[in-house]
């Protein structure tokens, strides 16, 4: 927590950052009482650091290239974020799987979104596409809290959109994004209340929260 108790937030992103914006929105409309300490890109382009930079987020940029494994690049922003206190790690729209000493580092602190109901498409970097070509009926979004094994986590929130017989791939995930612009901002906030327990891999309401 920071000095004014508010729970600190790193967000990791690799391109345009529409998560990290409602999770911004929601924290200025007064909906998520957390602040975001940093944004971590592996990608300089990446249009999400502009939408930290407007909001006078510190940003950085963590680059593969610049080291020599993925585990010496995953340690520093590791030691990025614990240097900027953050109390959960949260992966909006970040494109590499994080290497196992990374999550290790952050135990039940981190969560990612997701862009279909897993565990049905989990894995892929085109699991709209992948549901839409499938052809299920519902597909949705996913908040998990992150392990080391890709997409399988214990399940915070879900949401379910229709598919429907005129979608194409990109309308589906243009109507799968509005939901995960809703519950990533709202897992956060759980979170955040202390409002969540686990048990097994089932993520509950703590009875007595809010
Ligand atoms: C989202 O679809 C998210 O579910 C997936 O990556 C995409 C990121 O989009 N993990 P954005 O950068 O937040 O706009």
């Amino acid at each position: 927590m920071s000095e004014r108790g508010r729970f600190r937030l790193g967000v990791l992103v690799s391109g345009r950052g529409t998560n990290l914006q409602a999770i911004l929105d929601a924290i200025q409309r007064g909906e998520l009482n957390a602040e975001v300490a940093l944004v971590v890109s592996n990608r300089p382009e990446a249009y999400a650091l502009r939408r930290a930079a407007q909001r006078g987020v510190p940003t950085v940029v963590v680059e593969r290239r610049a080291y020599p494994s993925r585990r010496e690049q995953h340690m520093a922003i590791a030691e990025a974020l614990r240097q900027a206190g953050v109390d959960l790690v949260v992966l909006a729209g970040f494109d590499q799987v994080l290497h196992p000493d990374f999550v290790k580092a952050f135990p039940m602190r981190i969560i990612n979104i997701h862009p279909s109901l897993l565990p049905a498409f989990g894995g892929g970097l085109h699991a709209q596409a992948d549901a839409w070509a499938y052809g299920v009926k519902v597909s949705g979004c996913t908040v998990h809290f992150v392990t080391e094994e890709v997409d399988a986590g214990p399940i915070i929130l879900q949401a379910a959109v229709p598919v429907l017989d005129d979608d194409t791939p990109e309308t589906l995930a243009a109507r799968i994004l509005e939901q995960e612009h809703r519950i990533l901002p709202q897992a956060i906030a759980l979170i955040a209340q202390g409002a969540l327990r686990i048990e097994g891999r089932r993520v509950l309401r703590c009875k007595d929260a809010r």
